[in-house]
């Protein structure tokens, strides 16, 4: 019989942006009106996207990444490091990316709706029990689509003896998988797909287990436990449910990890072999290996270099936090406890009940990596947006660019003064943004647009642009959020 418990299985893919050498930026004077944008720095960046080369890739891919003080921890690296930029002009991939975060922001805001609605899958979707057919799995091989929502991968060991592949990170799910053979549909991927048979750690869970009883989606078939994911982009994963070895870093290595063998998969993870879910429910990474803590740091988005994700490392001294909510009807999902926004350092004004987190789950704001662009409520961004234009009235206007109204053509200048923009949190301290966090290039010409955007669904979404170059510290044993400048 089909088991289907809990709320919808729409997870998602991180959108992450990666790598190595953090360039310390300087301590941003919050209460100042202004920042300084380097738009000749960010300029030539989008030139260097597509100078990304193939030795460059094969180096990374030995590259282990250790860390004083974190327990575990995994290298990290862009989707332009893995892939190489299959777009062969910046506006395109900026296009190509804001259209994956629409698809992504709309999958989470679905998830979130339907949970605060007490809506349950298996009353959406009756087919999810054909999904797991037989003669599914046993379907036509063909390759994955090339436009992947996954921006961050880190190089994974799986079983024993270890097999080296990339995974997509994911704080917007739960459940670990990987592309596993024998394939009755794999996407391809850069390593070669797992084999179970060539793992002496390998194990399927029965139907019985708590990690089987603890998926969304699953089926027993013989008594083994099958399950399923789908992601709001199309993206799905299909197979058996087991216990396997983790290796991280090329040393500490987990035991039974519950992860998902994947026969049939399909969708928008580039060349990942499979993916690991960061996100607060039972069968997260994070909480199969009871880590008090989690970090990462999203550098640029347009270099080729790694960072890390660390597991169990203390909060940096100097971190800016705040406090991390969750919201009762749906474990998967972090919230921020945001109160307010100041532009040109002066609070917008906003009702107190703006971002609130409702005790039937709806409203708050997550804090996520995988979506790019923060995405506040209409009347906020409108008010946000009124207050940035009130501090740019000296730089000319450019026309919008996708989901971007509020954009400026920069091309004769070196750098540019644009308003301060910072975030406020319940515990009274706040974050403030640098410049290039909130004024991003749209293409290699000069337009650069405000890097926020309007949504009339809640929750709202604190996105990766605006984690950008920041230690970002998940700690889970005191339920703070913590924002480091200087910590990649
Ligand atoms: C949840 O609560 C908020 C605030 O009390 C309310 O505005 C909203 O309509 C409620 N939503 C649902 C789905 O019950
Ligand atoms: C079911 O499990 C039994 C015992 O493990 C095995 O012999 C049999 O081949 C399995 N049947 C199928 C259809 O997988
Ligand atoms: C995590 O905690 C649970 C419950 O205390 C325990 O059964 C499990 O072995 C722990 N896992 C690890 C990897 O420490």
């Amino acid at each position: 019989m089909a088991e289907f418990g809990g709320f919808p299985a729409l997870g998602f893919l991180v959108l992450f942006s990666v790598f190595a050498s953090c360039v310390v930026s300087r301590t941003h004077l919050i209460t100042s009106g202004t920042e300084i944008l380097d738009v000749d720095s960010a300029i030539s960046k989008t030139r260097d996207v597509f100078s990304v080369n193939s030795d460059k890739v094969q180096a990374l891919k030995q590259d282990v990444h250790e860390r004083n003080g974190a327990v575990l921890s995994f290298t990290l690296h862009t989707r332009l490091s893995i892939r190489g930029g299959a777009d062969n002009d910046y506006h395109s991939l900026t296009l190509a990316r804001l259209g994956r975060d629409s698809v992504r922001v709309e999958a989470i805001q679905t998830r979130v709706d339907l949970a605060s609605y007490g809506v349950r899958k298996a009353d959406l979707m009756p087919m999810a029990d054909s999904e797991l057919a037989e003669e599914k799995l046993e379907g036509p091989v063909v390759s994955g689509t090339s436009q992947g929502s996954g921006e961050y991968f880190c190089r994974v060991g799986i079983g024993k003896p270890a097999t080296q592949a990339y995974m997509v990170l994911d704080t917007g799910s739960d459940v670990n998988w990987v592309q596993c053979a024998p394939c009755a549909d794999c996407y391809q991927q850069a390593d070669p797909i797992f084999d179970p048979d060539l793992s002496s750690s390998f194990s399927s869970l029965n139907c019985e287990t708590q990690q089987c009883k603890s998926l969304e989606v699953s089926e027993c078939r013989n008594n083994t436990c099958l399950y399923e994911v789908s992601y709001g982009d199309g993206s799905y994963t299909v197979g058996d449910f087991a216990t396997e070895t983790i290796t991280l870093g090329g040393s500490a290595a987990v035991n039974n990890v519950a992860i998902g063998c994947g026969h049939n998969n399909e969708g928008l993870f580039v060349a990942a072999a499979g993916l690991i879910g960061l996100g607060g429910g039972k069968l997260s990474f994070p909480s199969q290996i009871n880590a008090t803590s989690f970090s990462y740091c999203l550098v640029d988005r347009d270099s080729d270099s790694a960072s890390t994700l660390d597991f169990n490392s203390p909060l940096p001294p100097d971190a800016v936090t705040a406090p991390l909510r969750r919201n009762s009807k749906l474990d998967t999902f972090y919230y921020i406890d945001l109160t307010g926004i100041k532009v040109s350092g002066e609070l917008l004004p906003l009702p107190p009940t703006t971002f609130q987190l409702n005790a039937n789950g709806s409203g708050g704001v997550i804090l996520d990596s995988g979506t790019a662009v923060t995405r506040l409520p209409t009347a906020v961004y409108a008010s946000l947006r009124d207050a940035f234009k009130k501090g740019t009235k000296d730089l000319r206007p450019a026309g919008g660019v996708a989901l971007f109204d509020t954009c400026y053509d920069l091309r004769s200048k070196k750098s540019v003064e644009v308003p301060t923009v910072s975030f406020q949190f319940s515990n009274g301290k706040e974050l403030g943004l640098p410049a290039k966090n909130y004024m991003i290039p749209v293409d290699s010409s000069g337009t650069f647009c405000l890097a926020f955007a309007p949504t009339a669904s809640s929750p709202g979404i604190v996105g990766n642009v605006q984690q950008q170059g920041t230690r970002v510290s998940y700690d889970l044993a005191n339920s703070l959020i913590g924002f480091s400048p200087s910590k990649c």
